[in-house]
């Protein structure tokens, strides 16, 4: 089997490398690996964020473990040369429409979290979010209205059969797991988000065994701090997503834990950190590998069919915080290469 390593910007290559180490020491017979320039890294080299021989790898790659896309000398170029159209592109060309993202706490870490280690401790839930349409793919831009001002627009919307596909992947994500979905939206106040419920609830009759409840998105964020273990999976649009798997990782414990894969409806995927390239610590050893590590993770266990390795990291990442392994956003001092080499100890 053929997986894409796309390591891309600021700190990409440096988790990159952790995860290929961690990937190479499991010793699997039959993978090759392919590695492809995405990002600032593509345009600086090609002229372009998602050049077509790395889309080539893409397509032909069982899975792609990507690390991360985004560089500030690249803020000021036209919106479609800007890094992040790498990810954007592969998810839309590729048809990686169901992204999931799991939060559930290390007890190792309880003490990272940002909430009170009682209400952190019961943290195990799951954001199915939308990847393919919402705001981020409607028509946009900034024109003048008649007035003379500069107004900048970008279109909301979702069809039934996107909202149905993504109802389908959540639901029947929730079926091997607690049986609860709660789908987020801003129906109140949005057309758009009133479709997407009226969709999910037509959905749902598919799945007599799996409870549906309805939340809107403002009251969501603050559930989630709040009481997160009343959630179990979350089903949302591609904005919402975005948003609240952020704010799902410091409830965890840091950005740098949450890793995530972002699935066709054949089970191939791109497998990711939800984190960017942090510029901030870039090239400097402070990235934490683990949301990496967990992704390759997750790749073993849904593309390439080797569930047996994949609980093989999982440990090993448990047994690392457990022999005190800390990156600095885990309040620790360890570098990239040390938290790579603690996990690699265990392995
Ligand atoms: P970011 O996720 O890159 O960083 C946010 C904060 O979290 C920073 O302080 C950073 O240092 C920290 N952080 C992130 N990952 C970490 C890790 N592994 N270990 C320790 N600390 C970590 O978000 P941002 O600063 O808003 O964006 C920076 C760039 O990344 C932008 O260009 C943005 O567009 C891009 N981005 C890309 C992706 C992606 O490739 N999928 C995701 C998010 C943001
Ligand atoms: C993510 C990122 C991307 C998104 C950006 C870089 C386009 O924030 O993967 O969460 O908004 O989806
Ligand atoms: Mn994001």
């Amino acid at each position: 089997m053929l997986v894409a390593l796309f390591a891309g910007d600021g700190i990409g290559p440096e988790i990159m490398a952790e995860a290929r180490r961690v990937l190479d020491a499991l010793g699997l017979d039959g993978l090759t690996y392919e590695e492809g320039l995405v990002g600032g890294a593509a345009y600086k080299a090609k002229g372009h964020p998602l050049p077509p021989e790395t889309l080539d790898i893409a397509r032909r790659a069982d899975a792609i473990l990507f690390g991360a896309v985004g560089d500030y000398d690249c803020d000021a170029l036209e919106r479609h040369l800007r890094p992040e159209q790498a990810i954007l592109g592969l998810r839309k060309e590729l048809t990686l429409f169901s992204n999931l993202r799991p939060a559930k706490v290390f007890p190792q870490l309880a003490d990272a979290s940002a909430l009170k280690q009682e209400v952190a401790s019961a943290i195990d839930l799951l954001i199915v979010r939308e990847l393919n349409g919402d705001v981020y793919f409607g028509e946009k831009g900034i024109r003048t209205t008649a007035d003379g001002l500069r107004e900048g627009y970008d279109i909301m919307s979702y069809n039934e059969a996107e909202v149905r596909r993504i109802a389908h992947s959540a639901f029947r994500a929730a079926q091997v797991r607690r049986k609860k979905l709660c789908s987020v939206d801003k129906a109140n106040v949005l057309e758009t988000s009133q479709l997407w419920r009226d969709v999910v609830t037509e959905v749902a009759a598919d799945y007599p065994d799996v409870e549906l409840s309805h939340m809107y998105v403002d009251n969501a964020a603050m559930q989630l701090v709040r009481n997160p273990g009343q959630f179990d999976v979350i089903v949302t649009g591609n904005l919402f997503g975005d948003i609240l798997s952020d704010q799902a990782s410091m409830c965890v414990g840091s950005i740098g834990m949450l890793a995530s894969a972002s699935l066709d409806a054949n089970g191939k995927g791109l497998y990711e950190p939800i984190h960017g390239s942090a510029p901030d610590i870039a090239g400097q050893g402070k990235a934490n590998p683990l949301a990496t590590i967990l992704s390759a993770a997750m790749m073993l266990r849904y593309s390439l069919g080797r569930p047996e390795a994949a609980d093989r990291i999982e440990a090993a990442v448990a047994k690392a915080l457990e022999s005190g392994a800390r990156s600095p956003d885990l309040g620790g001092a360890m570098t990239t290469r040390e938290m790579g080499d603690a996990v690699l100890a265990v392995l």
